[in-house]
């Protein structure tokens, strides 16, 4: 199981810029700052494939990256950060919801969680969502560095709880400490292989 070449590919900001459906994709969506481009580095075994930063809503665009020449991955914007400006939240509903409804070619959302924290409501709101959709929905704890060993299958049944979701399908993982990356991505390219 091996990621043998990952290459930028495209940054859409407006739905008629979205690629042609061509190949599988997985998205990656949580609220700002919470990880999901730290994640996709993590997975692909590079430190500056995808731009990360601590300032909060660094991605306003989603950006596919080309992986091993037969998927996407595609990083999507943060959600439910108060700082970033009303008129950019405003943007991110049609984008990113234009985006993830109808796309024959998703195969799966990763819904990224600060493992710190009780998924939010506008993670459980994003999850009741996808679920509504019919999009398959990989929910990740991230951070989990940042959780002492003894909290986190605490932390982990807690998001269980409030995600409705089995617990033993939640995933714990690190992109600082590469906790959880193998299994992480093995579901992840064996949704995209059939
Ligand atoms: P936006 O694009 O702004 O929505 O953020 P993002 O979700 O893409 O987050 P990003 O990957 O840019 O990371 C945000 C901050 O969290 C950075 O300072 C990262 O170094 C840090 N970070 C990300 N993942 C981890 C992790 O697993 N452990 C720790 N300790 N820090 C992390
Ligand atoms: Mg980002």
């Amino acid at each position: 199981l091996k990621i043998t070449h990952a290459e930028f590919y495209k940054s859409v900001y407006s739905l008629d810029q979205l690629p042609e459906e061509k190949l599988p994709e997985i998205a990656f969506a949580g609220r700002s700052n919470v990880g999901k481009s730290s994640l996709i580095n993590c997975l692909v075994q590079r430190k500056k494939l995808v731009h990360t930063s601590s300032t909060p809503g660094k991605t306003r665009s989603i950006n596919f990256y080309l992986i091993n020449r037969s998927f996407y991955f595609v990083d999507l914007p943060g959600y439910g950060y108060a700082k970033v400006s009303k008129s950019i939240q405003a943007r991110w509903r049609p984008l990113v919801e234009g985006y993830l409804k109808d796309r024959a070619t998703l195969r799966a959302v990763v819904l990224i969680i600060d493992s710190r924290h009780p998924p939010t409501a506008s993670d459980i709101q994003l999850k009741d969502w996808l679920q509504f959709h019919r999009i398959n929905t990989i929910p990740v704890l991230t951070k989990i560095d940042k959780v002492r060993k003894s909290d986190r299958q605490r932390h982990r049944e807690e998001a269980s709880r409030l995600l409705g979701i089995p617990v033993d399908e939640i995933f714990l993982f690190s992109s600082t400490e590469k906790i959880g990356r193998e299994e992480l991505l093995k579901q992840i390219v064996s949704l995209t292989e059939h």
